[in-house]
This record gives structure tokens, C-alpha cells and sequence, in this order.
């Protein structure tokens, strides 16, 4: 039985290979994309994602912008990570798909309330549009089969400033009101992702395969890997999405604790921080299973067989 799933992405270069590895799993069924600002603008990340699809043979799948900008936050655009339309130094076609007509947030409710229980969603950028779409019908909180979210730093660095994560810094008033509404829960936090590093000889076994996916992945990757080892010293990329998405079929990738999970809204240094609660200190039940440990090499040896699939799949 396949699972059916919604991506709520800011394709994004990760995003961009999360979205690939959705396409390349058959436990899954991709059914939709909505698109929220934050590695890039809406209206780049629209354009982006129905690249990817129409790359993979998949442009009958639906893409809907949401957001322009997050709830409360200025927005900015990580064009040094991503590259200035967010996909790095990838070159591929224009869609023939045009967005669906429908607002994001719309979208995301009207799939989940059309099967209630059925949709996992895997959120691999800032909740604006999740948080709006919570505002908008309240019922969505327990309409969803589960809720995968690519956020947050636990134990570790946040990676746009020491303490907050780039997804949760972005809106973390959004992220705030997503954490407090009773959803089934999964956070997928930098502590598990800076572990899964794709690097450069990964990348070269794909480009073995000649293919416009191989291709794209070499392209895309270029660029993040250039900005982990200029601004992070990494000898790689992370690929935090795609992990994120890889739990929707193989959840035994990482060990989660059940905690509640917070997140620092109050402004100032630690503005978007999220900390867990490991004592019991009054706060309540636990709000989310947080993945805090992970088999990299099993994941990535996944995820690169799974784009070689997908470059044997569409050859020159
Ligand atoms: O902090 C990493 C997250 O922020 C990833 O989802 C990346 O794509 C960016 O959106
Ligand atoms: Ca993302």
C-alpha cells in the first residue's frame, strides 16, 4: 500500500533532491507540492519545483504557491546557500506545467480534509503556510496521518545563527503555532541532518549515468557544496530534506524521543531557538517525536541508489 504524501517545500536545492527521492520511492505517492518562500521567493520556488517534476516525468503532479513572505518576519531569501533563483548552478528546461490555481494553503486543506487520516505531509521549509492553513480550519490538526518536519536545533548549532535553524528562523511565529497545535508530530532537527553529508564522490558515481537527472544533481550540488566549505568547512553538502522525506518510508533511519519541543519567539539573540524538554518541568505532554539520532551511511546509500534509479530511469 502506498503512502499518500504532500510536500510543503522553498525548493531549494536539498528540496529540489527531496523532491527527487519522493519520485524515486515507490512506497510513496506523491500528490501534490505547495510552495512557501524561504531559500528562494515564492514565485522561484513555484518555477523550481515544477522543474524538478517535469525533469523526473512527473509534471502531472500539482504545485501551489502559498506565502509570499512569513507571518510576521521580514522575509530573507538564502541566495547564498541556494544561488540567486535557488537551484544553484543547475540549468534545466522551463515548465510546460503552469501552477494550480489554487492558493497553497487552500490546497493543503482541501487535500487533507478531502481524506481525512490518509496524508503524511512532509514540511521541508518555513510552516507559514501550514500555520495559516491550521488558522483557516482548525479541524486540520488531527486530519493528517502524520506531519514531517525538517527543523530546528536541539543539542546542536543552529546553521543561520548559533541558535535558530534556517526553516524555524525564518517564521518561527509560524513554526510556534504548527508546534502548539496538537499535530502528529515528527521534528527531523540539524542534530540528525549535519550528519548525512552527500559529498562530491557521490555525486561523481551519478554522473557515471548519463542523464539530464545526473546532470541536475551535479549542478545543484556544485553551488551547496561550495557553500558548506566556504562558510562551514564541510567537505560535502548536507542534504537535511531529503532525510526528512526518506522518514515517510523508512522511519528506522533515526531513533526519535518523544518530547515537548518549544520555540523561542520572544525576539532577540536566540529569536527562533528550539529547545526540548527532557525533564519533566510542568510543561505539559510531549508535543513531537524528535529524531536525535540517525545511520547516515545507511540513509545515504539509500538515497544515492535511489537517484541512480532515477538516472538509469531517464538516459539520454
Ligand atoms: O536549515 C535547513 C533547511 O532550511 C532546509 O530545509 C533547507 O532547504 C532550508 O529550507
Ligand atoms: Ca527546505
Amino acid at each position: 500500500m502506498t503512502k499518500r504524501i504532500l510536500i510543503d517545500a522553498d525548493p531549494g536545492i536539498d528540496d529540489a533532491l527531496a523532491i527527487l527521492l519522493a519520485l524515486a520511492s515507490p512506497e510513496l505517492n506523491l500528490e501534490g507540492i505547495t510552495i512557501v518562500p524561504g531559500n528562494c521567493s515564492s514565485q522561484d520556488g513555484s518555477r523550481n519545483a515544477r522543474k524538478v517534476l517535469q525533469l523526473a516525468g512527473a509534471s502531472q503532479i500539482p504545485v501551489a504557491r502559498g506565502v509570499e513572505r512569513p507571518l510576521v518576519q521580514p522575509l530573507v531569501i538564502a541566495s547564498e546557500t541556494h544561488g540567486p533563483t535557488g537551484l544553484g548552478y543547475a540549468k534545466t528546461p522551463e515548465p510546460t506545467q503552469a501552477e494550480d490555481a489554487r492558493h497553497g494553503v487552500d490546497f493543503l486543506i482541501e487535500q487533507a480534509m478531502s481524506a481525512p487520516g490518509e496524508y503524511t505531509l512532509v514540511a521541508i521549509g518555513p510552516l507559514t503556510n501550514l500555520a495559516l492553513a491550521l488558522r483557516r480550519e482548525p479541524r486540520l490538526a488531527t486530519a493528517f496521518a502524520q506531519v514531517i518536519h525538517m527543523g530546528g536545533a536541539i543539542h546542536t548549532s543552529g546553521n543561520v545563527t548559533p541558535q535558530a535553524e534556517f526553516n524555524v528562523w525564518c517564521d518561527p511565529h509560524a513554526t510556534h503555532m504548527v508546534y502548539h497545535a496538537g499535530l502528529p508530530l515528527t521534528v527531523v532537527p540539524l542534530d540528525v541532518t549535519y550528519q548525512c553529508v552527500l559529498m562530491q564522490k557521490h555525486v561523481d558515481h551519478l554522473l557515471q549515468f548519463k542523464s539530464p537527472v545526473s546532470r541536475f544533481i551535479a549542478g545543484t550540488t556544485r553551488f551547496y557544496i561550495e557553500f558548506h566549505n566556504e562558510y562551514q568547512d564541510i567537505d560535502g553538502c548536507i542534504i537535511n530534506d531529503p532525510l526528512a522525506l526518506a522518514l515517510a518510508f523508512a522511519p528506522e533511519l533515526v531513533t526519535c524521543q518523544e518530547i515537548f519541543v518549544d520555540v523561542d519567539i520572544a525576539g532577540g539573540v536566540s529569536m527562533g531557538k528550539t529547545f526540548g524538554y527532557f525533564y519533566k518541568m510542568g510543561q505539559g505532554a510531549p508535543n513531537a517525536q524528535v529524531a536525535l539520532a540517525v545511520k547516515p551511511e545507511v540513509f545515504l546509500d539509500l538515497f544515492v541508489d535511489r537517484m541512480e534509479v532515477l538516472c538509469r530511469k531517464y538516459p539520454d
